[in-house]
């Protein structure tokens, strides 16, 4: 499956240093020539031999030893690679590579590859979760970095928290995908995807709203660009970057995500609405604080316009209108129900009480529901995974 593609992999010095054992183990099996790079930290958690028997290449710690391809070896590596996949990426490896510091072999190939970069971060949550570093990871996003969160779990010091290395498959998984030759097959469309929450404020301070975070949008949209599309994306609330060559349009309410995406309803020829808008907002906006009285306080609420089914009434020929359903029971039955009353071609349906899948994860399980023919239920996959299997179901459908 990799045969002709060559994956180096840099190991900074985290303790799950040792699943990257795992991850080359995989990559080599599929066929791809590996390299390894490891910071000097990570060559005192694992044996380079490991790494180097494993790939059948000299592992690169110290950029002043002996070369040995006989050239400068991390610039005749860069210029081999068809990925660099740096896993783990612990916070000092994560912030060198945003400084763009060139202080080991696993930030040397950084700066010297133009192959796509997979990062990998792997910390303890309270390091994650510092500004600096998720600043740190912004900055990576922007410049086109692809990152998988860190997963949820049991970490070195024994707590619990964000902050586990992902899976060697899920790596793997990741990369198999950025390998994939570029498929163009939206080239020449223009799609409009929806992501993330609205928030529907009740007076200057406070607003209800919902859990999602637009990650699963985002990837849909960033899919459909680097499959060739026009993209604009229309975001609730949120932090997360634009995706590389798409247009992002910030909204907050859903009244603002209405206008903003029929007034672009005649330009696009696909829809994808991913977004939590929420069904009701409060039917008065306070212009200042609403004071705390004695008793209870009682909101009324007015319903929303329902985006989806406004675009499926007005429906050109020609056009493709997805939809998502958030469910947690009979997710299939009421999915349908959505898909006919909303008059889509396509509804991907999550249960979204789930606890990995739905909203706020990097992985989602989805069923694929069109008019006609059998759901297609896809195994748990990472949100990017899944944006690429709504794209395939798409394809296919134009
Ligand atoms: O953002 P994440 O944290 O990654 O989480 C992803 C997700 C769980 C939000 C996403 O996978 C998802 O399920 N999105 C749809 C959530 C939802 O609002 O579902 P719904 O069943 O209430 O709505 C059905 C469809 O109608 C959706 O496509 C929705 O965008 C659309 N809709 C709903 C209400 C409304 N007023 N206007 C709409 O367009």
């Amino acid at each position: 499956m990799l045969t002709n593609k060559t994956v180096l992999v840099g190991v900074s010095g985290g303790i799950a240093a040792y699943k990257a054992v795992e991850v080359v183990s995989r990559l080599v099996r599929l066929g791809a020539e590996v390299h390894v790079l490891m910071t000097a930290a990570a060559a005192r958690l694992v044996a380079p031999l490991t790494f180097q028997a494993l790939s059948g290449h000299p592992v690169q710690i110290d950029l002043l030893a002996e070369q040995k391809h006989g050239h400068v070896d991390h610039v005749y590596l860069a210029r081999r690679a068809d990925l660099l996949i740096v896993a783990p990426c612990t916070a000092n490896t994560l912030a060198g590579l945003a400084a763009g510091s060139a202080g080991d072999p696993v930030a040397v190939a950084a700066l010297g590859v133009s192959a796509p970069v997979l990062v990998c971060p792997a910390m303890e949550e309270h390091m994650w979760a510092h500004p600096l570093t998720q600043a740190n990871a912004r900055r990576l996003r922007e410049i086109g970095y692809h990152l998988l969160d860190p997963r949820d779990g049991r970490l070195a010091s024994g707590l619990h928290g964000q902050g586990r290395l992902p899976e060697p498959e899920d790596i793997v998984a990741a990369a198999v995908q950025l390998l994939a030759p570029a498929r163009r097959d939206l080239t020449g469309r223009r799609v409009l995807v929806t992501a993330g929450a609205t928030r529907e404020p009740l007076d200057p301070v406070r607003f209800i709203s919902n859990r999602s975070t637009g990650k699963m949008g985002f990837a849909v949209a960033a899919a459909a660009a680097a499959r060739g599309a026009e993209v604009v994306l229309v975001a609730g609330s949120g932090n997360l970057a634009a995706p590389p060559g798409v247009e992002l349009v910030r909204v907050e309410t859903a009244l603002e995500m209405y206008t903003a995406v029929m007034t672009r309803a005649d330009w696009c020829d696909i829809v994808v609405g991913a977004a939590a808008v929420s069904d009701y907002r409060p039917a008065v906006y306070h212009e200042h604080k609403v004071k705390k009285q004695d008793g209870n306080l009682t909101v009324e609420f007015v319903r929303n316009p329902d985006i989806l089914r406004e675009l499926g009434q007005k429906k050109r020929p020609g056009c493709l209108l997805v939809g998502f359903a958030a469910e947690t029971t009979d997710v299939v039955d009421y999915a349908r129900r959505k898909l006919q009353e909303k008059n889509l071609d396509l509804i991907v349906a999550n249960n979204v009480s789930e606890e990995d899948a739905g909203f706020a994860t990097d992985t989602n399980r989805v069923v694929l529901i069109g008019r006609t023919g059998k759901p297609d239920a896809l195994p748990l996959l990472s949100k990017e995974a899944v944006a690429a299997a709504i794209w395939d179901r798409v394809v296919s459908l134009l």
